[in-house]
Parts: structure tokens; C-alpha cells; sequence
């Protein structure tokens, strides 16, 4: 799996004047939506720059652990872009994907995350635009949740233990 930063790592993370901005894992399929994000880039659409896109062959190939790795590791958001249904170019691995990200989704709820923080997208090598306005809306949709509880906790957890330790 390769990867095309929307950004440098430090500009991920930053606040803008005390604003949260999301970080947002986008993993695409190579044949439709990796193509999609490359002509949106191409293309100088306007669009948020915290996202970090992680490409995978198909949207099937997204382990739901990498989806959860991802969560762990402090993203807000994460989003699995793929080809249209018929589209795939490994037959079907989207319906497959469809039906992996409900489930996913419930487990998230489990952890205590919401689910809406998991979203699925059909996105073609066409479609720069709709990569651009997923990107943004997304974006907006987790800006306005704020960021992921898991994060806090851990750090919350670190500091009590940095603090036991003095
Ligand atoms: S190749 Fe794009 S979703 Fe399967």
C-alpha cells in the first residue's frame, strides 16, 4: 500500500487558531478512486488539506484492522473510497466492502466511537470533483464532532501515568 499526503505531517496535526482540524485517513482503490483523488489534485481543486490518502488495490483489500489500527492511532475520520458497484475490477470486491463497513460500523459503536466517523464512497477516476466535495463535507462532519474520544482517553491515560511517576 502506497501513500500521497494531502499535507506534511506537521501541518496534519496543527490547530488553526485553536480550531480542531480533523486528521482524516482516506484509503482509495487503486483503479477508480486513487485516479479520482490524482485528477482532484491535478485538477488544483480547492479542498482541506488534513487527509492522508493510503492506497489499496481494492476496496476489498481494506483489512478491517488497518480501519481500526487507524482509529487507534488517532485518526478522526476515515474514509474507504472505491469504485461504482460493477465497476470493481476484481468482481464485486465492493459489495464485499459494503458489507464489511456496516459491520464495521457496529463494531465501532462498540468501542465507543461514532460510527459516523467510518464512511464508504464510490468514487471513479472521473470524478475529481466528488473526491473533492467527500473530502470536504467529511471533513466538516468530523470538524463538528470534534476529536476521536479514543485519543483523549489515551492521553489522558499517559498523563495520569506520567504523573504517577513523580
Ligand atoms: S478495484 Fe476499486 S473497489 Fe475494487
Amino acid at each position: 500500500m502506497s501513500t500521497q499526503q494531502g499535507t506534511s505531517p506537521a501541518a496534519v496535526t496543527a490547530t488553526t487558531e485553536g480550531q480542531f482540524e480533523p486528521k482524516i485517513i482516506a484509503f482509495c482503490c487503486n483503479w477508480c478512486s486513487y485516479a479520482g483523488a490524482d485528477l482532484a489534485g491535478v485538477s488544483r481543486l480547492q479542498m482541506p488539506t488534513n487527509f492522508l490518502v493510503l492506497r489499496a488495490m481494492c476496496s476489498a483489500r481494506v483489512d478491517p484492522e488497518f480501519v481500526l489500527r487507524a482509529f487507534a492511532k488517532g485518526a478522526d475520520g476515515v474514509l474507504v473510497l472505491g469504485c461504482h458497484p460493477a465497476d470493481c475490477h476484481y468482481i464485486g470486491g465492493n459489495y464485499r466492502t459494503r458489507r464489511r463497513i456496516a459491520l464495521l460500523k457496529m463494531l465501532l459503536e462498540q468501542y465507543g466511537l461514532d460510527p459516523d466517523r467510518l464512511h464508504l464512497e464510490w468514487v471513479s477516476a472521473s470524478e475529481g470533483v466528488k473526491f473533492q466535495s467527500t473530502i470536504k463535507d467529511f471533513t466538516e462532519k468530523i470538524r463538528e464532532m470534534g476529536p476521536n474520544p479514543l485519543k483523549e482517553a489515551e492521553e489522558e491515560s499517559a498523563r495520569v501515568k506520567g504523573e504517577s511517576h513523580h
